[in-house]
């Protein structure tokens, strides 16, 4: 029997092709794992109504850790009208399997790892190497959300809330309401595992990022709650930004920053932005984290424009593999699977195309799982 059973979630387009060319590195570092295919994405929402069936969430509650390519979504009207017909007009309503899957599992901590490797000529700047967290089930994806306003809300809010006069005389069609829901719990989450991450790797503080100064209510809750948490870590300084500033001083001074701890939303702001910074979609990596399960995936999506043509870059995925073996407690694996990578974009010898090379998809795997090989 193999040491560890891993769902294996390619998804749709280019989620096939980095899925394939991950799988290639991690028998190279010889993971003892028997990896079990599991179904998401567009087709089973064409389908099925459900671009993740529930046999997918049973698998997942089933593995020690899984990995997740990317899915093609569309808004809730342009997915509805892609409907196989029989299940047209059925009320079915899209909703991302991906926040779905957060959710449901309980997946509450996004940790994001932006490191700019030495000789990657896409590096924004050198030396780069930022780690984000990332609230991942609630802020404004609660999915709670209004379009149109029903009556009976908008009747409550002009009863307890003064601001809302502003909008209390528009017919519910004319505006929407999405919610931002920020729990202690959720908050408490995710800073504590920024600073416990930050204490264990030695890293010199963690960031608070937020917008307190305006949306009083929830950021006000977050950054309250960092400074309780952080005073259970005296020995990591703790400072706080605005997620508008930080996105300037992130571009300005990116050495100034270590670990990162964001809501949602902000989180996955910065994490797109840092990702720029060490090389772009093919270097993003991350890790959807809960108490006993991690599903982990590359943060780019499917890429229908380069679907097909095994041309994208493989290392983002690679990465996310990385991070599971960490996960797994096999960091000796994934330190070696990291230095592979490292010597590669290193030698410069195989690049795909978005590091101004011709490899291809495979061909960066193939280069990697030969490093990690030998190794
Ligand atoms: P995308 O991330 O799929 O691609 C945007 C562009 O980034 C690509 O056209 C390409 O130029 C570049 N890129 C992405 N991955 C790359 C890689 N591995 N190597 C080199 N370059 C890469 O975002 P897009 O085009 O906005 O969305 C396409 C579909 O993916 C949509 O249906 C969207 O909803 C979905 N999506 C899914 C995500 C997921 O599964 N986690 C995340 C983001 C978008
Ligand atoms: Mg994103």
């Amino acid at each position: 029997m193999s040491k560890y059973r891993i769902a294996w979630l390619p998804g749709d387009g280019i989620g096939k092709e980095v899925m394939a060319a991950a799988r290639l590195v991690l028998e190279g570092v010889g993971l003892e794992a028997e990896y079990l295919p599991g179904d998401i994405g567009w087709e089973f929402w064409q389908n099925e109504g459900d671009a993740l069936p529930e046999r997918t969430l049973d698998l997942l509650k089933n593995v020690d850790a899984a990995m997740f390519g990317a899915i093609t979504s569309k808004p809730a009207k342009a997915a509805a009208a892609e409907l196989a017909p029989a299940l047209q007009g059925t009320g079915l309503v899209y909703r991302s399997p991906i926040v779905r899957m957060r959710q449901l599992l309980d997946l509450y901590t996004c940790l994001r790892p932006c490191k700019s490797y030495a000789g990657n000529p896409l590096n924004f700047k050198e030396e780069i190497d930022l780690v984000i967290f990332r609230e991942n089930t609630e802020d404004l994806y609660s999915g709670v959300e209004f379009n149109p306003v029903p009556p009976e809300l908008a009747d409550l809010l002009e009863k307890i809330s003064p601001p809302f006069s502003a909008f209390k005389d528009l017919p519910g069609d004319e505006y929407a309401i999405s919610c931002k829901i920020n729990t202690r719990k959720g908050s408490v989450g995710i800073l504590r595992a920024a600073f416990e991450f930050a204490r264990e790797n030695k890293r010199k503080k963690v960031t608070v990022v937020h917008k307190a100064n305006v949306v009083r209510a929830t950021d006000g809750l977050f950054l309250e709650e960092a400074g309780e948490i952080a005073k259970e870590y005296p020995d990591i300084p703790m400072d706080s930004a605005n997620i508008d500033a930080i996105c300037m001083w992130l571009q300005k001074n990116p050495h100034n920053y270590d670990v990162l701890v964001a809501p949602n939303l902000y989180g996955d702001i910065i994490s797109d932005l840092a990702a720029q910074m060490v090389g772009g979609l093919g270097f993003g990596c991350s890790g959807n984290i809960g108490r006993e399960m991690a599903v982990f995936e590359p943060t780019h999506g499917s890429a229908p424009k380069y679907d097909g043509l095994w041309k994208v870059n493989p290392i983002a995925t690679i990465l996310a593999a990385k991070m599971m073996l960490d996960w797994l407690g096999e960091e000796d694996m994934g330190n070696r699977l990291e230095e592979a990578v490292a010597a590669v974009i290193m030698e410069g010898r195989v690049r795909t195309y978005d590091m101004g090379g011709q490899a291809t998809t495979l061909q960066m795997a193939e280069a990697i799982g030969e490093k990690v090989r030998a190794s």
